[in-house]
């Protein structure tokens, strides 16, 4: 008695984590809410599944509590009732109801895994883009478009977009819960898969294998837009070059080309160690996290260890690195780093 009432003190926990993981999954980061075909039928094969399981659950449970109540032990009763074994009747139910079930799930399962495997055959003008995956940020190439751009992914709504994904230092994973997914990024590997996006939005993708202390901040977008913005989009990150468009960003040009070309790279210009930073200033998010504004970007630059634990940016705030950068010029860099954009 004692135990069952400690258990049900536990009553009000379980209570609360409900409401707690009810709040798991915005729409657009969720599984549960599909937005495109491959999430779908990812979600039409959970679903199938997890029917089958409720059936099977609730007509092993009703009979258990039948059995339990009709052979009871009874008061009076002595002895073991009269033993039965070997029923071929049963025996051959119980058989061939799994296999019936087993059948359902298997020929739908092996459908949508060769469908899912499809890959950009024949297709000549397929978009494909290159997933690299590093600590602990991601990086996009258009292979047929001669672009690249980093932690925000641009695709076209109503589209397949075929994705060879891999990494450079460890396993990362490839997620966006609301498109589909996911695959591992494996360093000298490469993975397929294919996505398409139904409807335009902004779609959070996540990693999905531990790779290191800040595996849980290695966020990216997924931004779908319609096809003429995408051309469009595509354009502009070609022409884009690393000059400033205003003059109050001149400085932080300069400090730029010093301190951060080497690494990143802005159009043409620049290396390729570090998220390419054509368009930093359309991101949603500074670092896959921040909200994207002139504060959290001068924060960013002077100490990213602060933000993201172990990543490789090093730290240009005066109070950490002596050879670094004044709150002023951190100030010009990021003033300059917000005329970066390819979108009005
Ligand atoms: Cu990359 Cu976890």
């Amino acid at each position: 008695m004692n135990r069952w009432l400690s258990a049900c003190r536990l009553l009000p926990l379980f209570a609360a984590l409900m409401l707690v993981l009810s709040g798991c999954g915005e729409p657009y980061l969720s599984t549960l809410d599909p937005k495109g075909p491959v999430a779908e039928s990812q979600f039409t094969l959970m679903k199938l599944s997890i029917y089958i399981m409720l059936l099977v659950c609730a007509v092993v449970f009703s009979i258990f509590a039948y059995v339990l109540i009709r052979y009871r032990k009874r008061p009076g009763q002595d002895g073991i009732p009269k033993q039965v074994e070997g029923n071929t009747k049963l025996e051959i139910v119980w058989t061939v109801i799994p296999i019936i079930l087993l059948l359902i799930l298997a020929v739908p399962t092996v459908k949508q895994v060769f469908y899912l495997a499809e890959g950009p055959s024949g297709d000549e003008d397929a978009l494909k883009v290159k997933v690299t995956g590093y600590q602990y940020w991601w990086d996009f190439e258009y292979p047929d478009l001669g672009i690249r751009a980093s932690q925000e992914l641009y695709i076209p709504t109503g589209k397949k977009v075929y994705f060879e994904v891999t990494a450079k230092d460890v396993i990362h994973s490839f997620w966006v819960p609301a498109l589909g997914g996911k695959v591992d990024a494996t360093p000298g590997l490469t993975s397929n898969l294919w996505l398409q996006a139904d409807e335009e939005g902004v779609y959070a993708g996540k990693c999905a294998e531990l790779c290191g202390p800040s595996h849980a901040l290695m966020d990216f977008k997924v931004v779908a837009v319609s096809p003429e913005e995408f051309d469009d989009w595509v354009a502009k990150m070609k022409a884009a070059s690393a000059e400033p468009t205003s003059g109050a960003a001149q400085q932080g040009e300069k400090l730029f080309k010093q301190n951060c070309l080497s690494c990143h790279a802005v159009g043409k210009e620049g290396g390729p160690v570090g998220p390419v930073l054509t368009n930093v200033a359309d991101r949603v998010k500074i670092a896959g996290i921040l909200e994207n504004n002139k504060e959290n970007m001068e924060k960013w630059i002077a100490n990213p260890q602060d933000v993201k634990p172990g990543n490789k940016m090093p730290a240009f705030g005066k109070d950490v690195n002596p050879e670094g950068l004044t709150q002023e010029e951190i100030s010009a860099l990021a003033e300059y780093l917000s005329t970066l954009s390819v979108r009005e």
